[in-house]
């Protein structure tokens, strides 16, 4: 392992990292699970899984990543040699690999609207709804959208680990917190800006059920990149004077703060045309929010035609920084474990996405027929990877570092070898043993019987 790459700096990781995190998680589950949820309370209890169940998962996957300085399959192989513990690093690579294959079909849409608003298609009067159903019913087109933002992908990725992953991220999220900011302030003007707002952050603590927690965890769990390899490999790039917990804090926090801030652009849009309803997922960033910024600025056009333009790109951008995290550790393991160039496991996995990417596209269109228990193939990904496999793999990481590995591993790992103070291992330690599992174990049984 010794021609791994290295990010070169510490801002570098954390933007790499943050890259990750920053998705479309952020821009459109995020502001709605806020709104339905009860407002600033729903925020409040967010933060709480953020800290005390999304951080730890966070530097337990630091903790096995750079410790072995490995792809994660061969770093849990590492730590704990021919026990099933393995299971664990398996699960990473594999639910990345499917999730990437449904993620880029998504990521193809915004690569689409973003190239629709810039040429101005998405500003005539029209039926955004059936725009859209027929946009992504149709063969070809969402396909070879797709494709690009593919070989957007992989044109990062074989470059390597610092002149490819870090020197992407060190452009693009600069650029998505300017686009933010810029959106921000637009949104300040807007007519609905103060009933936005107060949807938003009005606490309204009677909304707040068991069920509404269990959200929350999920979604700090989704939005976190957690339990997918990503993280994990990204660690193995890490350098030894890394501060795990400070980056973990970090990313937590500008995850969270990204979240917040794109519900401060999407809900003034949504409450200054009435009688729109602020719905959740593809139906509002995708149908809902053109036919909005198509209204709220029907005086000034060309200012909702650089806000439209504007807020795609964002959506592109991020889901672009978070498909770079999903693509490394399949390629990673490709590389180090059959032993090929990272140029040619680049392209095993570009190929093999593609492939079934084609397909998950394809299932919402000609072969929507084509169904496995009700699902069609995109649903069926998503399921599987995101509601059983990657919360049992959350369950693996902390009972793996809270329970199997070697404390002293830990605190050396964390504490960079006695180098940092770190005060709150003993909390860090209580909460990957008992807290995160269980609430994680929770969740699962809730989603599979939901
Ligand atoms: N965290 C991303 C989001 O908020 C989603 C994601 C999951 C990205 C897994 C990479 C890996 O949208």
């Amino acid at each position: 392992m010794a021609n791994r790459g290295n990010f070169g700096s510490k801002i570098g990781v954390v933007l790499a990292a943050a890259g990750s995190a920053v998705g479309l998680g952020n821009v459109w589950r995020f502001p709605t699970e806020v709104g339905n949820n009860g407002g600033a309370a729903f925020i409040l209890i967010y933060l709480a899984c953020v800290i005390f169940i999304g951080m730890p998962v966070m530097i337990s996957e630091f903790v096995i990543g750079r410790s072995t300085h490995a792809n994660t399959i061969t770093a849990f192989r590492k730590l704990a040699p021919g026990s099933w513990w393995r299971i664990g690093g398996i699960e990473g690579v594999f639910v990345a690999f499917f999730i990437f294959c449904y993620y880029i079909v998504v990521s193809g849409w915004t690569l689409h609207y973003t190239v629709a608003s810039l040429t101005n298609h998405l500003s005539a009067d029209q039926d955004y709804k059936a725009y859209f159903q027929n946009f992504v019913g149709s063969t070809w087109e969402p396909v070879v959208y797709a494709v690009v933002f593919m070989l957007m992908v992989h044109f990062v990725i074989v470059r390597g680990v610092e002149r490819g992953i870090e020197k992407a991220s060190k452009l693009m999220m600069p650029m998505l917190l300017l686009i933010i900011a810029v959106l921000v302030i637009c949104s300040f003007s807007m007519s609905g800006f103060t009933d936005g707002v107060s949807f938003l952050l009005r606490p309204d603590f009677s909304k707040v059920t068991p069920s509404v927690v269990l959200s929350a965890v999920g979604q700090a769990f989704y939005s976190l990149s957690l339990a997918m390899g990503c993280l994990c490999t990204y660690a193995s790039y890490f350098s030894p004077n890394t501060n795990l917990m400070k980056t973990a804090f970090s990313v937590g926090m500008i995850d969270t703060c990204i979240a917040v801030l794109c519900g401060f652009i999407i809900f003034p849009a949504v409450f200054s045309v009435p009688g729109v309803e602020a719905n959740e997922g593809p139906g509002l960033v995708f149908i809902t929010l053109p036919h909005v910024f198509n209204i709220a600025f029907h005086n000034v056009p060309i200012i909702g035609y650089v806000f439209s333009t504007l807020f795609y790109l964002l959506l592109m951008l991020s889901a672009l920084t978070s498909a770079i995290s999903l693509h490394e550790p399949v390629t990673a393991y490709i590389h180090e474990e059959w032993h090929v160039s990272r140029r040619r496991a680049a392209w095993m996995v570009t190929f093999g996405c593609i492939l079934l990417g084609i397909a998950c596209s394809l299932s919402m269109g000609i072969w929507n027929d084509y169904q496995i228990a009700g699902l069609c193939l995109f649903d069926l990904f998503d399921f599987i990877s995101a509601k059983i496999i990657l919360p049992l793999g959350g369950i693996i990481i902390c009972l793996f570092v809270g329970w199997r590995l070697d404390r002293q591993l830990v605190y050396a790992e964390v504490t960079n070898h006695g180098n940092l103070r770190i005060r709150l291992f003993r909390l860090y330690i209580f909460l990957v043993r008992w807290v995160a599992p269980l609430a994680i174990g929770i969740i699962f049984i809730d989603q599979l019987f939901r």
